[in-house]
Formats: structure tokens, sequence, C-alpha cells
């Protein structure tokens, strides 16, 4: 095995009980990806293409019909401490405070290094000032601050993020996908992030891997070579979105299924996008015209939100 190759998913199929007539559904078929240690993979899908079971599958809640998942070489057989899920519900402990919620999985370390662990991630995160609050008193970008701060305490070799800002508001969502961005500059671990949001994706991945429709199969992965922090407004940025929603047979608004022009193999966006929008005559479906329009206008670094006062 190469060392950079952190994870290995081998023709991973899955399906589950469930269709009419008691036949099954299937979910994900022959997937293959390497991750390489320290590298931020997106996984982008329409809902329900099978995004979450892959992600459950990597991580060892599921167990693949077919295939195999290898982490540092080995076999992924369960769930393991050292692998963190963040998903889009809070999963804080309502009862303990900032500092104990991001202490609760550091009980073993001595308590200097402990108490080092939770301040210096608190500060990260820009929670200072919050430590004795409750989840409760908090707005829901700062929940999922602390959550990223849980995470990161434990130190984790890989963490796994499902849709981790999908219920936030939209000017909560871009701040914190800055705010991941510089933490994982520094951090450098190994992240796989689901999303059915293309801009979201291209802002954090190395790598995004497009998705089919259910059963879903790897339709592409782009590179998304692009220095951070992201300028949203950039050709390049605009060229990889672009080619992503093409990717999904959607143009480059966000609008237009394009069921009779066959995406998967094209990569000259710019002829294709036009082919689609002649096509299409359809409402927008995957992001509001009014937030793409803000997106575009804005730079990162600029954005705040209530609860970002750092
Ligand atoms: N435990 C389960 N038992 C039966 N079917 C399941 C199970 N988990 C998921 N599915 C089915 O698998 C398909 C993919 O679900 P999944 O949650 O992976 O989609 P997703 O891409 O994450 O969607 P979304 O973007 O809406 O979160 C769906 O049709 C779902 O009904
Ligand atoms: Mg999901």
């Amino acid at each position: 095995m190469s060392a950079s190759k952190k994870i290995q998913i081998r023709d991973l199929s899955m399906a589950f009980p469930g269709g009419a007539n008691g036949t099954v559904i299937h979910v994900l078929e022959h997937i293959d990806l390497d991750v390489a240690a320290g590298e931020f993979v997106c996984l982008v899908g329409q809902s329900g293409c099978g995004k979450s079971t892959l992600l459950n599958l990597i991580g060892g809640f599921l167990k693949p019909t077919a295939g195999e998942t290898l982490i540092d070489g080995a076999r992924v057989t369960g769930p393991d401490v050292r692998r963190i899920f963040i998903f889009q519900e809070s999963a804080l402990f309502p009862w303990l405070t900032v500092r104990e919620n991001i202490g609760f999985g550091l009980t073993r370390r001595p308590k200097d290094e402990r108490e080092e662990a939770i301040a210096h991630y608190i500060n990260m995160v820009g929670l200072a000032g919050f430590e004795q609050a409750y989840p409760h008193e908090l707005s829901g970008g700062m929940k999922q601050r602390v959550e990223l701060a849980r995470a990161l305490a434990a130190n984790p070799d890989v963490l796994f993020m499902d849709e981790p800002f999908g219920a936030l508001d939209f000017l909560t969502r871009l701040k914190m996908r800055q705010e991941l961005v510089r933490i994982w500059q520094r951090e450098r671990k190994t992240v796989v992030f689901v999303t059915h949001d293309v801009e979201e994706s291209v802002q954090l991945a190395d790598r995004v891997v497009v998705l089919s429709r259910r059963p879903a199969k790897i339709r592409r992965i782009i590179d998304v070579d692009l220095p951070r922090p992201r300028d949203l407004d950039s050709p390049g940025y605009l060229r990889v979105r672009d080619e992503i929603f093409a990717t999904l047979g959607l143009d480059h608004s966000g609008a237009a299924p394009t069921a009779a022009v066959p995406q998967e193999e094209k990569r000259n966006v710019g002829q294709a996008l036009p082919d689609m929008a002649e096509s299409s005559g359809l409402a927008p479906i995957a992001v509001p015209s009014e937030e793409r329009g803000t997106i575009q206008r804005m730079v990162p670094g600029t954005l705040c939100s209530e609860d970002s006062s750092k």
C-alpha cells in the first residue's frame, strides 16, 4: 500500500432490503476511491443518491453488500474511536457546558494536557468567552463550532462530515466553510465531507467526487487545484463549479436538468452550457439565484454572522 493512501475503497456496493415484492434497493454500485492522508475530499450528489450511506460504510457503521474499505491498510469492520463523525444535527450533550463537551473524550489525558487542548480548540473555533455556556445558549453556528472543536480535540485520524452546515442559515454556512478551511490548513486531517451543495464542495475540497443518481456510481472525480482561501469570483473557481454542475446535469445557474444531453463525458463546459440553457426552460433547482448572486459578490474573509464576532 502506498503510504499516502489513507483510505482505500474497493469495489464497494450496497443494497438495502425494502424494495417492492421483497426485492432490494441498490444504493451504491462498484465504488472505487482512494483518499490520501491529509486530503480533503467532498462527496457530492443529489439527495437520496447514497452519500450518507457511503460515508457510513467507510466509517464502519454499515457493512457493505460487496467490496471493502481499508484504512491504513486494515479492513474496516466497525466504527473506531479514532474516526469521528460530525452530522448536520448537533450531537452535543445538552447538560454539559462548551468546555465540558469539548473535554468529554479527553478524560484519559493528564489534566494539564486536557485543559490545554480544550483552551486551544475553543480559541481555534472562536468561542473564547463561551466556555461555560450550555448548548441551548448557543446559535446553530456556534454549536457546530463546538462540534468541530470537540472532534479536533480528540485528535482524530479521519474526520467524516455529513452535511455539517446544512442546518445553518446561508451567511453562517459561508462563514463556517471559511473557518473549516482555515482550521483544516492548520491541522491537515484527512476529511471526507458529504454535501449536496456544489459551491460548498468547490470552496472546501482538494477533490470532488461526483456521484450519479441511485444506484450511485462515481461519475467523475474533479481536482480543485485552486489556492485557499478560494476566491469565489475567480475564473478557476467558476470553471470548477460549472464543471461539477455539468457533471450533475445542471447548468451554471443551477438550473435545467439536462436529460437530453449526456453530460458524463462532456469536459468542455463552455460549450455544454448553452445547449443546456436552450434545452431547459426550467426553474432553478440547485441553488436559489439570489443566493448564487450573493456568493459571487462575496470575497472570502469579508463575511460575518451573529455568532462570529472574532
Ligand atoms: N438503513 C436503511 N435501510 C433501507 N434503506 C436505506 C437505509 N439507509 C438509506 N437507505 C436508502 O438508501 C438511499 C440513499 O440514502 P442516503 O441517506 O445515503 O442518501 P443521501 O445521498 O445521503 O441523501 P441526502 O442528500 O438526502 O442526505 C435512499 O433511497 C434511502 O432510502
Ligand atoms: Mg445524507
